[in-house]
């Protein structure tokens, strides 16, 4: 095709592979791996949960990333426009483009509740900082969060700081000062959480966290552990809607996909699975349920920060490199929709950032209100804004979103061009193909049956 690889020309572009690999870590690693992997983890009966999840990070979401990085580097293009600008060069329907738009729309709604969790990090900050923690134990732990939760306007306020300082980023575009931060932010975050383990390994009980996550216990994997696991493999490595597409466009095209994306997930899953060691162990040495749900780590996490040495800078300081990680995350969730509007309607970056912005504040709004006034609001299935968000997005609009794109790459696409784009050996990309075409569609066909045979 003549004009390929002709981008709109104010689209931006790395500075170099680097950049490339910082941002993408950045957007894979955030609260998926601080927040959610322990909470989904202690909900999902341990083992089983991590066991299924490490299998779905192997066979699915690897693959995965990689095609969908793939995608995004060949048609060097937002989500949507990269479907339908490939579907034409395969000769197929422009109306693959639906699968972008709906990556676009998810990324918005993961937005939604992920701005009013990363507000709870904010506010751990200022906590930790003013000696909250002190002595804290499991019950007064649990108890401080429940208060905090109960009011609204204090997780509105944080809710709109923290989108407030994601989208003064997305309005700038690529941005150099944000790469030289990740430079020091990331690999920090990665000592605290190692020093985090090591101290709840003294002060926790870490033979029963590691048994807890680690011993097999194959009865409890039922499917809808199976469900959350592969959705969380999704979310974790930030695959299913057009991140990673999106990050890949501003890609050129000297990079091993293989090689980053692998570095990657082993980055982002040992992340987890040290926070979750760590949590368990102070779960079980205090006394709390593993099945807390989503203010597990707000629970736990200050009992060590109030009797470690320095506990109020270590505690400061953790939560404020979460909250850069939450960060570099959230700016990935919008960076489709911010593509999509600038490259198809006369919005500068800056006014899209506004629509975006906007939209989000009151989704966040609404979803912090369903943590107290509208917690018993249920809207489809007993659940209420926020457990509905999240669901929906991991476990359905994800998968559903990878799916598509691995039908696309495995059934549409020109097998010479996948290849040429991917750059693997030979039994590499028969590997590849295989879990593209056959492992990949099927796990998630089955989970879906089970899910709407079930729901049904
Ligand atoms: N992966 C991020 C985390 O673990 C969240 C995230 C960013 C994400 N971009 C995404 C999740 C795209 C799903 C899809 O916190």
């Amino acid at each position: 095709m003549s004009q390929s690889a002709t981008p709109a020309a104010h689209r931006g572009a790395w500075r170099n592979r680097w950049t490339f690999v910082l941002a993408t870590a950045g957007s894979a690693i955030g609260l998926g791996n601080i927040w959610k992997f322990p909470y989904m983890t202690g909900a999902n009966g341990g083992s089983a949960f991590v066991l299924v999840y490490l299998l779905c990070i192997a066979l699915l979401g690897i693959p995965l990333m990689m095609c969908e990085i793939m995608l995004g580097r060949r048609a060097q293009r937002n989500p949507a426009d990269a479907m339908a600008y490939l579907a034409r060069e395969a000769n197929a329907s422009r109306q693959w483009r639906w699968v972008g738009l709906m990556g676009v729309l998810t990324g918005i709604l993961i937005l939604g509740f992920y701005s009013v969790i990363a507000g709870w990090v904010l506010d751990h900050i200022v906590r930790a900082a003013n000696g909250a923690f002190h002595g804290i134990d499991g019950a007064g732990a649990k108890l401080q969060f429940e208060i905090f939760l109960a009011k609204p306007l204090e997780l509105i306020f944080w809710h709109t700081l923290f989108l407030a300082v994601t989208m003064t980023v997305v309005s700038r575009g690529l941005n150099a000062g944000l790469e030289k931060a990740s430079n020091i932010m990331m690999p920090s975050l990665f000592a605290i959480v190692l020093l985090m383990v090591g101290y709840s390994m003294a002060v926790g009980n870490f033979a029963e966290s590691a048994r807890f996550m680690f011993s097999p216990n194959f009865v409890l994997i039922t499917p809808s552990v199976v469900l959350s696991a592969l959705g969380h493999a999704f979310f974790t490595l930030s695959i299913g809607m057009g991140s990673v597409m999106v990050y890949g466009s501003y890609l050129g095209r000297h990079i091993s996909i293989a090689r980053t994306t692998l570095y990657i997930a082993l980055t982002d899953t040992t992340i987890g699975l040290l926070v979750g060691l760590a949590i368990f162990s102070l779960v079980f040495a205090n006394g709390l349920a593993p099945a807390a749900g989503p203010g597990l780590i707000f629970q736990t996490l200050p009992i060590a920060f109030g009797v470690m040495p320095a506990g109020d800078i270590m505690g400061m300081l953790f939560f404020i490199l979460v909250a850069f990680a939450a960060w570099t995350s959230a700016i990935s969730l919008v960076e489709p929709a911010i593509a999509w509007i600038t490259e198809n309607f006369s919005f500068t970056r800056k006014q899209a950032t506004w629509v975006i912005g906007v939209t989000n504040w009151l989704l966040g709004a609404a979803v912090a209100l369903s943590f107290n006034l509208w917690a018993d609001i249920k809207l489809i299935a007993g659940l209420n804004l926020f457990d509905l968000l999240d669901k929906l997005t991991t476990n359905i609009l994800l998968p559903a979103g990878g799916l598509a794109m691995a039908l696309f790459a495995g059934y549409v696409m020109k097998t010479t061009h996948v290849a040429e784009e991917l750059g693997l050996g030979p039994r590499t990309y028969a590997l590849w193909r295989f879990a593209i075409r056959y492992v990949s569609p099927l796990a998630i066909l089955s989970i879906f049956a089970y899910l709407f045979g079930w729901l049904s």
